[in-house]
């Protein structure tokens, strides 16, 4: 599937983000997947996800293609949001894209209210981190055990915190 090729293939292209919708559902279930986190999302979760009216999803893109080469979804409530997940396809790591699309996703998050904004990354996850780190998310917390992995041991969580201007 020239899609799925795509994710593994690098691109020069100039990248753009775009808010998701419910016809992006297989392809976040995909990137998901390509994430490598120990549980998967079935397309209709994510379906069930994106049209939540609580959850906001973005997409990169690079040049003409109409599939996300990345997705990221945070759950917002009151003025705080919960970054779900984040996933950039394998062949374009590296390149940039998770702060392209983060930046924006930030920025949509400010302007529909959030003021706090909160996720969770595994220890040892280098790039999520430098990522997180270069947005200024501070380390708020640690929970031991806190993921399982697929090797039936379980590794520890940082939780981190960025206080939106
Ligand atoms: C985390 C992830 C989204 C980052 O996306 P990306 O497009 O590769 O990130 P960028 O190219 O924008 O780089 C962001 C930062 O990570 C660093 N980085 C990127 N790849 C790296 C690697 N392999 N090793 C170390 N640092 C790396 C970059 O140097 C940059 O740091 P800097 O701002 O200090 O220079 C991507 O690696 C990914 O999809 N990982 C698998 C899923 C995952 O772990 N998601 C996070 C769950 S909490």
């Amino acid at each position: 599937m020239a899609w799925l090729r795509a994710l593994l293939r690098p691109s020069s292209a100039p990248a753009r983000t775009m808010r998701l919708d419910a016809s992006h559902a297989r392809q976040v279930a995909v990137l998901h997947h390509l994430g490598g986190f120990a549980r998967g999302w079935e397309p209709a979760e994510c379906a069930a996800l994106i049209a939540d009216a609580a959850v906001v999803t973005d997409g990169v893109f690079c040049g003409r293609r109409n599939e996300p080469l990345g997705f990221v979804m945070s759950r917002k409530a009151a003025d705080e949001a919960e970054v779900l997940s984040i996933v950039i396809a394998p062949g374009h790591r590296g390149d940039g894209l998770g702060a392209v699309l983060l930046a924006a996703h930030l920025a949509r998050l400010g302007e529909e209210g959030a003021r706090h904004v909160f996720l969770e990354v595994e220890e040892n996850n280098e790039p999520a981190e430098r990522l997180y780190r270069h947005f200024d998310f501070r380390e708020v917390g640690r929970r031991k055990g806190y993921y399982p992995k697929a090797d039936g041991s379980r590794a520890t969580a940082i939780a981190m915190r960025l206080d939106l201007a």
